[in-house]
């Protein structure tokens, strides 16, 4: 008796993790948000709901995810962004990723490259995958300079994650500009406005969750969690 229940809450614990994505790796993973004229007002909220959706499916802490997040136009603004050093509780960062506002220029997707590699090399844990989405509907100002910037990033071993938000297939410039910034062509996500408003985000977990390295420590810390909740209904 005693051992069916065990293997019945074993059974249960094991398909609520499986159901989190399989996102329980470690990294610091910083998030780029095109605030350029062309996105518009109602996507660029849905996009900040799809990066929130996405922060809410990953394990935050020192043992697990880190999280930065700016916005980028034709400039980036200190209140528009946050680095690693902020306090990294879930709540808190999607308060702030909700807070993020949109500045409507121009695309200088290289500032925002260079802004995420630098808050990645001035995180405080040094030896944690680090790991970049961008998330544009286009072309940058300079195309050039973005790719250079990128380049530069995947020579310090930092992977870059593109969602290409509402681009067209007949965008040629777009496409070959994002296919030469990602660190592999798997980790381009091209999505529709209605995907961003009517679909989880798990495509872009995957992405994140494949270079992450999976912690021991996170799943340990997932099944006390999971223990003591079933077990202790009142400590919460
Ligand atoms: C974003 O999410 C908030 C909170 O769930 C919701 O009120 C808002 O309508 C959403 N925005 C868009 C544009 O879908
Ligand atoms: C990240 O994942 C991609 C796709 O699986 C892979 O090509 C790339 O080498 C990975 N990067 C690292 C640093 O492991």
């Amino acid at each position: 008796m005693k051992r069916v229940l065990v293997f019945l809450l074993l059974f249960q614990a094991v398909s609520t993790f499986s159901r989190m994505k399989k996102c329980f790796g470690t990294g610091d993973v910083a998030f780029a948000i095109d605030g350029s004229e062309s996105v518009g007002e109602i996507i660029f909220e849905v996009v900040k709901n799809f990066t929130i959706d996405t922060i809410d499916n990953m394990i935050i802490g020192p043992d697990n995810f880190n999280i930065a997040a700016m916005v980028f136009s034709s400039s980036l603004t200190l209140e528009d962004q946050f680095d690693f050093h902020e306090y990294q509780e879930k709540q808190h960062l999607k308060e702030l990723i909700g807070n993020l506002y949109y500045i409507r220029e121009g695309t200088r997707t290289d500032l925002a490259i260079k802004r995420m590699q630098e808050m990645l090399d001035s995180a405080p844990r040094k030896t944690v995958p680090k790991i970049m989405v961008l998330i544009t509907d286009g072309k940058s100002a300079s195309p050039v300079k973005t790719i250079a910037e990128a380049k530069l990033s995947k020579s310090k071993l930092t992977d870059i994650i593109v969602v290409g938000v509402n681009i067209d297939s007949s965008d040629i410039s777009a496409i070959y500009e994002l296919h030469a910034v990602v660190s592999d062509p798997d980790m381009i996500l091209w999505l529709s406005f209605d995907h961003l408003r009517f679909h989880s985000p798990e495509q872009l977990l995957d992405s994140i969750c494949q270079n992450a390295s999976s912690s021991i420590i996170t799943l340990l810390s997932f099944l006390a969690l999971f223990f003591t909740r079933l077990f202790c209904k009142r400590c919460f």
